[in-house]
């Protein structure tokens, strides 16, 4: 019995470790990435991922089979690779972000065009071949040359801690390529930015022309969450996450402040955490709507009805359903144009409810709550009603503002009778004259 327990929670534990980590695939421009990117992998690895590492132009290179995906994540440490092999492609990485599938990015200086294409996909652009973030107010110490090797300031990150983390961490290094943002995409999320004197250009040559990225404009790492909820991160350094960049002192040059490690292995796990979904995934688990003093939702709601939504949201941690706590989420009550848009009260354990009054508008409505912060899924969900007029029997008998209507027609009849009477006594009275 005891081993039959013992296998039932063996066999648990491997279901319920499904949703962390996963079959990835890593694509390398060569092998050597496996190592001096370790202990990357190797917190990957310990997270339950199951990488399997692939060189880019590997010609036996498949996403999926069937019509199935054959992994849930995909990284990309291949910057120079100019066109994947096998069955990848960039349309074929493009579906399977369409698939809901997350991607991790690194490019670097010398950038291929295959990454140029999946990052104009995404909605981002790399800056031209050759091209360095170089700033010449923050570098790290060692860097005597170019001062490509920035120093980041961790107070640039974005204001997200779902994705990034904490910001109170030692600087971050940094080497490697500007990226550059659709500025009308409104769905790419800008995680790390220069300060404002660093600017993307190429190193070795005299400034002619205006750089592509100057100052805060310069993306160092962004991130898209598509709206299948779907992730993908970018990175213009694929240094960034490497062993050296994680184990590396930090000194800016200019500053007697020394940092024993840099703040990077702390930044790209709470990034890679987000971007695999491990962070930030939220949803709606239970929605209910009914008359208030009634328990079941009616077939119609009447106009004026007083009325009780209540929605269970809940996120995802680790491999469980918790209750989402928040103080910010907004019921709106929609008939094309929202009637009513009120702020849901926390009841217990994740529970949100909004008590209204329902407009006098009669018409098909939806109860909608659509909730989108940076780092969260987006929460969207409708229930569509209809709300109906009164019926002819609900309208009270007598209202005071048709009592002058009233009395208009009594005292009509009332005329009218008394007219009557008058009228025949008047003739009877100039015949008894005549005679
Ligand atoms: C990891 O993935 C490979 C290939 O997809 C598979 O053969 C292997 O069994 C997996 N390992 C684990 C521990 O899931
Ligand atoms: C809203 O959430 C409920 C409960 O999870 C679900 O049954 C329903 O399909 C959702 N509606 C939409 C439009 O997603």
């Amino acid at each position: 019995m005891k081993v039959v327990i013992e296998i039932f929670a063996c066999l648990l534990a491997i279901i319920t470790t499904v949703n962390a980590g996963g079959p990835t695939l890593v694509l390398l421009d060569n092998l050597a990435i496996k190592e001096t990117h370790s202990i990357f992998f190797k917190i990957l690895q310990d997270s339950g991922y199951n990488l399997s590492f692939k060189l880019a132009d590997d010609a036996n290179l498949l996403l999926s089979k069937y019509g199935e995906y054959l992994y849930n994540h995909l990284i990309i440490f291949a910057p120079t690779v100019e066109e994947f092999g096998g069955a990848m492609s960039v349309d074929a990485i493009t579906d399977f972000i369409d698939g809901g599938g997350n991607v991790l990015v690194a490019a670097s200086t010398y950038s291929g065009d295959a990454l140029r294409d999946l990052a104009s996909e995404c909605g981002f652009e790399i800056d031209e071949e050759g091209a360095s973030v170089i700033d010449h107010m923050n570098y790290d110490k060692t860097d005597t040359g170019y001062h490509t090797k920035i120093v980041a300031d961790p107070t640039n990150l974005i204001d997200a801690p779902v994705i990034v983390g904490s910001k109170n961490i030692p600087p971050l290094l940094y080497h490697g390529t500007g990226l550059i943002a659709d500025l009308e995409n409104p769905l790419v999320l800008k995680l790390l930015t220069g300060s404002s004197s660093s600017y993307s250009y190429i190193p070795e040559r005299p400034v002619k022309e205006y750089p592509h990225a100057v100052g805060k404009n310069t993306l160092l790492i962004a991130a898209l969450q598509a709206r299948n909820n779907a992730r993908v991160l970018f990175s213009g350094s694929l240094y960034f996450f490497s062993d050296e960049a994680f184990t590396s002192p930090v000194k800016k040059a200019g500053d007697d402040k020394k940092h024993d490690k840099s703040g990077n292995k702390d930044v790209a796990e709470a990034m890679v955490r987000w971007v695999f979904k491990e962070n930030g995934v939220i949803r709606v688990s239970f929605v209910h709507h009914h008359k208030e003093k009634e328990s079941q939702p009616p077939a119609a709601y009447t106009i004026m009805d007083d009325v009780v939504y209540s929605i269970n949201v809940e996120k995802l941690s680790g491999d469980n359903w918790v209750p989402f706590i928040v103080d910010d989420l907004q019921l709106e009550f929609v008939r094309i144009d929202p009637f009513i848009r009120t702020t849901m009260k926390h009841i217990a354990n994740g529970r949100y409810e909004a008590r209204f009054k329902i407009p006098d508008v009669y018409g098909v409505y939806q109860f909608k709550v659509d909730y989108t912060r940076i780092g969260l899924t987006h929460l969207y969900n409708t229930t569509q009603v209809s709300v109906r007029p009164l019926e002819h029997t609900q309208y009270e008998r007598f209202i005071p503002s048709a009592y002058p209507y009233y009395v208009s027609a009594f005292s009509m009849m009332g005329g009218v009778f008394l007219f009557s009477i008058v009228y025949l006594h008047y003739k009877e009275d100039t015949k008894a004259k005549a005679d």
